[in-house]
């Protein structure tokens, strides 16, 4: 066996064995940093229609992979935004990645590709690490682990396993710059949804990109965080998208095509669009799935 986890990961030592793309200097736009389940990339182009043309401050409260996020900022380098999550790990990776991308760069070219060695980094405890090698580590395992699935145990620990892949790419330089770049100045913060009512004023636009409601018993891969998101979240959503919509936010919000949905959103329009996920535990049901995409008011 090679040199430790631990070791590599602390040492700083540059690394030969990631594979990385550059150069830093002329950044590319910036694409997510982390594949995430229910990512958005491939649903930009139809939520375009739905997206308000002017607005003062955007706020996405799950961001995830915050694809919307990075697609709205490269048209509009100066718009604040507030971003926020429950899942720490992810909060620190944007904050890292944010602060002090060098460190994170430097922890990532430490990192190998290699069945035993991403056991050995699963195992660790992210909180023994300093925030770049902590977000090094979320994106390390992101990149390499099963289908950029974030499942976690009752214990909270990170339970990927190993991802078969030929060369991935963990250490984008060039997208790390651009995401940092794009993340200047942007308020990244942890926490529940809800925050968001103590924030957002009229004129203001929300983005809600929760865990979806589930389409059937075995379709559930909402796992993010221990406690999961369930029916009474879902209610309490829909009861702070009211109470935004009232205020005069532009609010729009993704959701699975269900009966349940449009009971939640009834009255607000609602329309559909598809996205093909691969992240199903039953294979045929694989391919196109039927989302909506719900907004408060139309486009203005
Ligand atoms: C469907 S994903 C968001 C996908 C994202 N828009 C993208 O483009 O990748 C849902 C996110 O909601 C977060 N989440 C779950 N429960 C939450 C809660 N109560 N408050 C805030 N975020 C939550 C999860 O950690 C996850 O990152």
């Amino acid at each position: 066996m090679g040199r430790s986890a631990k070791a590599v990961a602390t040492s700083g030592a540059a690394s030969s064995l990631a594979r990385e793309e550059g150069p830093a200097e002329e950044l590319p736009a910036p694409r997510p940093l982390l594949k995430w389940v229910g990512g958005k990339t491939q649903l930009l182009e139809q939520m375009q229609p739905f997206l308000p043309k002017t607005f003062q401050r955007y706020f996405e409260p799950f961001v995830g992979g915050a694809a919307l996020f990075f697609d709205l900022r490269t048209r509009r380098p100066d718009m604040p935004a507030f971003l926020s999550d429950v899942n720490a790990e992810l909060v620190n990776c944007y904050v890292a990645v944010r602060d002090d991308v060098e460190s994170v760069i430097r922890a990532l070219r430490c990192h190998r590709y290699e069945s035993e060695y991403y056991y050995e980094v699963r195992a660790q405890n992210p909180v023994d690490l300093s925030p770049p090698e902590r977000a090094a580590r979320t994106i390390f395992l992101n990149k390499t682990g099963y289908n950029g699935l974030y499942r976690v145990n009752r214990s909270g620990q990170f339970n990927v396993p190993f991802g078969r892949f030929t060369k991935p790419l963990f250490c984008d330089v060039g997208n790390l710059h651009a995401c940092s770049r794009a993340l200047r100045d942007v308020s990244i913060e942890h926490g529940d949804f809800s925050g968001v009512l103590e924030l957002a004023k009229k004129g203001d636009f929300v983005y809600f990109d929760p865990p979806y409601v589930p389409v059937s018993p075995t379709s559930d891969f909402t796992a993010y965080i221990p406690g999961g998101f369930g029916a009474a979240e879902q209610e309490k959503l829909a009861e702070v998208f009211r109470r935004l919509a009232k205020r005069g936010v532009h609010v729009l919000l993704s959701n699975s095509d269900t009966v349940e949905v449009r009971r939640l959103y009834a009255g607000f329009e609602i329309e559909r669009v598809y996205a093909s996920r691969s992240v199903n535990s039953n294979a045929a049901r694989r391919g196109k799935l039927a989302e909506v995409v719900v907004r408060s008011r139309k486009a203005s």
